[in-house]
C-alpha cells in the first residue's frame, strides 16, 4: 500500500486551534483534544473529516457541541460529509492511551519514569485522533495534569499550579512537531538575549545527577544561537528554549518546537566520560536541531516526500557551523568519508532512493543518508552553481515568502531560479534521481595545450533504469612537476554525458587536481601515477584533495595486497612519513590521513572495481599494511605521540581534540609494532575518555586488553553512555571468528537491555563496525542479527528496520555468503516482518 508524491491532495479541512489536555498516568492516560477544523478553500468541497488515530481508545466524541458516537477502524475515524455542520466545525475527543507499554518509542512513552513523547513522522496520531500530515498547521495549547515536579510542553509557559502546568505555543505548526516531557528532572539553565532583543530562557532538562554534563551542550545551544543570527538573520522566537536528554530514544534528537528532545547521549558530557567525538556529535546535533526552528519549524515540508527540504538544508546549515566552529577542511573531510561509508553504501544497494523519493510505504525508513546527506550535497552544489552572494539572496527570499508555510522541492529551487536568474530545471534532477553519478576522466596533452574530457553516468537503481544527464560542479585545478599551481581552482559545469575543457599555453603537463572539495557527490574515476599522486598528497592548495590522493594510494595499495599479495612500496610509507611529521599541517588533518581505508570501504571499492570482495582477505590485508606502516614509520610515531600534549584543564575545541586525534591514532598505529606497550602506557595515565578508549581499543585491536577492559567496567558501571562504549569496543575489535560468539555472549551480561535503543544498538549494531565479523563464513554473524531482527521488529520496528541495514551490501559477495543471507532474510520475511530489504534477483 505505497502512497505516492503523484497523489497529493491538499487537506480538505484546515485547523485554526488545537487545545490538549493530557491527566498521566502510565497504563491510563486520558487525552481531551479539542480541534477547530474550517473546510479549506482551496480544496474541492463535500468532503468527509478523516481523522488519523492509532491504538487508540476512544471515550467519547463531540461535534459542535453534540455528542457523537463515531467507531474508529484501524488507522482513524471518519465523519462522513453528510454527517457535517456547514462551515466550521468544533470537534473533541477524550482517548486513553498506556505510554507505559509502549516500547516503540513513538508517541506519548515512558523512559525510566519519565514520560516523553516523539512524534516526527506520524507519532502524534498514536495520542489523540488528527489530521497529521505537515501541511495542517495550528497554534497548539496544551495542559498537562501530573503529580510529577516538571511538565513541559511547546512554546511558552502561560500558568501552572501543584499538578497541573499549562503551555502555549502561538507559531502554527504541524502535529509532529508537537512534545511532552513530564518527569523529576533538573535543569541547567542560562538567558541569551536575540539580535531582536528578545529574553529567552534556556533550559537543558536531565535527570538528577547529571546536572554537571550540560555546559557543553549549554555552550554549543548559544554558539548555534549566535551564528544563525549572523549568517542567516535568524533569531530565536520564543521565550524558552528547552532541551531534554531522554535515555530511551530512536534517534539522535528531535526539533519539537521551544522544546527539543535529545538522546542523552547528545547532551551529556564531561572529559571522563566523553570522548572528543562525543562532543563534537554534541555540537552538531544542538546545532541542528536549533536550526530546524526555521528550517523545518517556521517553514515546514508540504509532505514526507519533501523531508529533505528541511534535512538536507539543515544538515548543510550544521556542517557550515561546525565548519566554522573549528576547521573547514577537516570537517569536510570527516562529512566526505560518512556520505561514501553510508550514502553511496546506500546507492549502490537495494534501499537507493532519490532525496525526494516518489512513494514509500513506510516513511520512517526515510530517513536515510540519501535524504539527509545527499541531500546537504545539493544544496552545497546550488551554493557553488550560484556563488555565496545569490545563495544568501536565495535564502532571504526563502524565509521572506514561505515563513509560516509548508513547502516543496519546487518552493526552493523557485528561490534559487529567482535569485540568481537561472534555469535550474537540470539541476531539479538531482532530486528525483537515485544513484551515486559516475564521472570518468580522460586527459591529452599536445603542444603546450591541456584537454581535459569528462564523461558522466549513473548507474541504475531499483525501479529506476534510465537515468538523465546531470549538472555537476567540478572544481579543479592544474598543478606543475614542481607542485606549484599552475592553474588555480575554477568550476567547470559538467552537464551533458561527455564534454572537454582545454586549457592552452601552459609552461609543462600538468597534473590535474580534481573535483577539490569534493565539489559533487560522485565517484570520480581518474587514473593518476602513484608519483602523481605523492606529488598532490605533498602539495595540493585544496586540503580535501591531498587527503584524497594519500587515500587512492592507500586503496591501490591495499588492492594489490588483497589481490596479488603485494606489500606497500616505498612511495606511500615515504609520503607518508613526510605527512605525519609535517608541522605546518593541522594534526587533526595528519590524524585523518594516517587512516587507511576501512574494510567495508574497501569491499566497496573492490567491488566497484570488478572484484568479489573477500572479508577475511581484506581484514589480513589492513592487518599487515597497518604493521608495516608502523614498523616503517616508528621514529616519526613515537615522536607525535610524545609531541601531542595538550596542557592545561582539558578543554574539547578543535585545537586539543585534533592534538589528541593524532596522538591516539599515533598508538595505535605504534601498537602493532611495540605490542601495545605505548597503548597500555597511555590507558595507564589517561584523565580524559579519548585518550582511555583511544588506548584500550589500540590494544584491543592486536587482541590484548583483557585486563584494561575489565578495568574500565569496574570503573564506569555506573555510567550508562560509558557502558554502551565498553560494549561496542568489544564487538567491534573483536576477531572474526569470535565476534559473533562474542555479541553471544555480551547479550547474557546483566547490563544488556535489549529494549534501549542506544544498548542495543551497541551490541547488535556494532557488529556493523566489524566487517569480517558479521560476514564470517560460517554464516553465524548473520543468524545473530536476523534473530535479533525478529526479537526486536515486534518491539520497536524502528530500530529493528535500522538493523537490518547491516545486509544492505549483500549482492558484493560470493555465492555462499549471498546464500546464507538471502536464507536468513527469507526467514525474516516468514515471520511478517517488514523489513526494508528486498532479496528479489532484480533488486
Ligand atoms: N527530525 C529529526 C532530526 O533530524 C529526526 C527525526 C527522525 N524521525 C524518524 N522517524 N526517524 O533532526
Ligand atoms: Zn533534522
Amino acid at each position: 500500500q505505497p502512497i505516492h508524491l503523484a497523489d497529493y491532495q491538499p487537506p480538505p479541512f484546515l485547523v485554526d486551534d488545537v487545545a490538549l489536555t493530557f491527566r498521566l498516568a502510565p497504563t491510563a492516560t486520558r487525552v481531551i483534544a479539542k480541534v477547530r477544523f474550517r473546510p479549506n478553500p482551496d480544496a474541492s468541497p463535500g468532503h468527509d473529516l478523516r481523522l488519523d488515530g492509532e491504538g487508540l481508545k476512544l471515550i467519547s466524541a463531540h461535534l459542535n457541541g453534540a455528542e457523537i458516537t463515531a467507531q474508529p477502524d484501524e488507522s482513524g475515524l471518519t465523519i462522513p460529509a453528510q454527517d457535517l455542520p456547514e462551515g466550521a466545525l468544533d470537534w473533541q475527543a477524550e482517548v486513553e492511551i498506556a505510554p507505559d507499554g509502549n516500547t516503540a518509542l513513538e508517541g506519548l512513552y515512558m523512559s525510566r519514569g519519565m514520560y516523553c513523547t516523539q512524534c516526527e513522522a506520524e507519532g502524534f496520531r498514536k495520542i489523540t485522533f488528527y489530521p497529521d500530515r505537515p501541511d495542517v498547521m495550528a497554534p497548539f495549547r496544551v495542559r498537562i495534569e501530573s503529580d510529577l515536579p516538571v511538565l513541559l510542553s511547546n512554546g511558552n509557559p502561560a500558568s501552572s499550579g501543584q499538578g497541573w502546568a499549562e503551555w502555549h505555543d502561538p507559531h502554527p505548526k504541524p502535529a509532529y512537531l508537537f512534545a511532552l516531557v513530564a518527569g523529576d528532572l533538573v535543569a541547567a539553565s542560562d538567558r541569551f538575549t536575540t539580535m531582536e532583543g528578545r529574553d529567552v530562557a534556556l533550559n537543558i532538562w536531565v535527570r538528577k545527577g547529571d546536572e554537571d554534563k550540560t555546559a557543553y551542550a549549554m555552550d554549543a545551544l548559544k554558539r548555534s544561537m549566535v551564528w544563525d543570527e549572523q549568517v542567516y538573520g535568524r533569531a530565536y522566537d520564543l521565550d524558552v528554549f528547552n532541551i531534554v536528554a531522554v535515555d530511551d530514544f530512536n534517534m539522535g534528537a528531535m526539533e519539537n518546537k521551544g522544546l527539543n528532545i535529545f538522546n542523552s547521549r547528545y547532551v551529556l558530557a564531561s572529559p571522563q566520560t566523553a570522548t572528543d567525538s562525543d562532543y563534537a556529535s554534541i555540537e552538531r546535533i544542538i546545532a541542528h536541531e536549533y536550526f530546524h526552528n526555521w528550517t523545518g519549524n517556521r517553514i515546514t515540508c508540504r509532505d514526507w516526500f519533501q523531508l529533505s527540504l528541511k534535512e538536507g538544508l539543515t544538515v548543510y546549515r550544521d556542517q557550515q557551523f561546525m565548519g566554522d566552529m573549528r576547521s573547514h577542511s577537516v570537517k569536510r573531510i570527516e562529512d566526505v568519508l560518512t556520505l561514501r561509508a553510508r550514502q553511496f553504501r546506500e546507492d549502490d544497494g537495494p534501499l537507493a532512493h532519490p532525496v525526494r523519493p516518489e512513494s514509500y510505504v513506510e516513511i520512517n525508513n526515510f530517513y536515510t543518508a540519501t535524504v539527509y546527506e545527499k541531500g546537504a550535497e545539493l544544496i552545497r552544489m546550488l551554493q557553488l552553481l550560484v556563488g555565496q552572494d545569490r545563495y544568501k539572496a536565495a535564502l532571504d527570499l526563502y524565509f521572506a515568502r514561505h515563513d509560516g508555510q509548508a513547502c516543496t522541492i519546487e518552493d526552493w529551487i523557485a528561490v534559487f531560479e529567482e535569485a540568481a536568474g537561472r534555469d535550474l530545471s537540470q539541476f531539479k534532477r538531482w532530486y528525483g534521481q537515485a544513484g551515486t553519478p559516475r564521472v570518468d576522466v580522460s586527459e591529452d596533452w599536445q603542444d603546450g595545450s591541456y584537454t581535459l574530457t569528462l564523461r558522466q553516468h549513473t548507474p541504475d537503481t531499483p525501479g529506476q533504469p534510465l537515468k538523465e544527464p546531470l549538472v555537476i560542479p567540478v572544481a579543479m585545478g592544474l598543478l606543475g612537476a614542481d607542485g606549484a599551481e599552475m592553474v588555480p581552482t575554477t568550476v567547470l559545469e559538467l552537464d551533458s554525458p561527455e564534454q572537454s575543457f582545454t586549457f592552452p599555453d601552459l609552461p609543462a603537463r600538468p597534473v590535474a587536481s580534481l573535483l577539490r572539495g569534493f565539489s559533487a557527490p560522485v565517484v570520480l574515476n581518474h587514473s593518476l601515477s602513484s608519483e602523481d599522486r605523492a606529488l598532490m598528497l605533498a602539495h595540493d592548495t585544496d586540503p580535501f584533495n591531498r587527503f584524497e590522493a594519500g587515500r587512492a594510494l592507500a586503496r591501490d595499495i591495499l588492492h594489490a595486497m588483497v589481490l596479488e599479495g603485494a606489500t606497500p612500496g616505498p612511495d606511500y610509507l615515504n609520503a607518508l612519513r613526510t605527512m605525519v611529521s609535517d608541522e605546518a599541517l593541522d594534526p587533526a588533518f595528519r590524524a585523518l590521513a594516517l587512516h587507511i581505508p576501512g574494510q567495508d570501504d574497501l569491499a566497496s571499492s573492490l567491488y566497484a572495481a570488478g572484484h568479489v570482495p573477500d572479508p577475511d582477505a581484506i581484514q589480513a590485508a589492513r592487518t599487515t599494511a597497518l604493521r608495516l606502516i608502523a614498523e616503517a614509520l616508528r621514529p616519526q610515531l613515537q615522536d607525535v605521540a610524545n609531541a601531542m600534549q595538550t596542557p592545561g584543564p582539558y578543554s574539547p575545541d578543535a585545537r586539543d581534540a585534533g592534538r589528541r586525534a593524532l596522538k591516539v591514532q599515533a598508538v595505535s598505529l605504534l601498537a602493532r609494532a611495540d605490542e601495545g606497550a605505548k597503548a597500555a602506557e597511555l590507558f595507564a595515565r589517561a584523565d580524559n575518555m579519548t585518550e582511555q578508549l583511544g588506548a584500550w581499543g589500540a590494544l584491543l585491536a592486536i587482541g590484548k586488553g583483557q585486563e584494561e577492559g575489565a578495568q574500565f567496567y569496574r570503573q564506569w558501571a555506573q555510567d550508562r553512555l560509558v557502558v554502551d562504549k565498553w560494549f561496542s569496543a568489544q564487538v567491534m575489535y573483536a576477531a572474526p571468528k569470535a565476534a559473533a560468539g562474542l555479541v553471544q555472549q555480551l547479550t547474557q551480561h546483566p547490563d544488556f537491555e535489549w529494549k534501549n535503543p542506544n544498548r542495543f544498538r551497541s551490541v547488535i549494531g556494532a557488529l556493523g563496525a566489524n566487517p569480517a565479523g558479521f560476514h564470517a563464513t560460517d554464516g553465524a554473524g548473520y543468524k545473530l542479527v536476523a534473530d535479533w531482527l525478529i526479537r526486536l521488529d515486534g518491539v520497536n520496528p524502528q530500530s529493528a528496520a535500522r538493523l537490518s541495514t547491516l545486509f544492505e551490501t549483500w549482492r558484493r559477495y560470493d555465492a555462499s555468503r549471498q546464500a546464507l543471507i538471502r536464507a536468513e532474510l527469507q526467514r525474516i520475511r516468514s515471520q511478517d516482518n517488514l523489513i526494508p530489504i528486498s532479496i528479489d534477483q532484480n533488486s
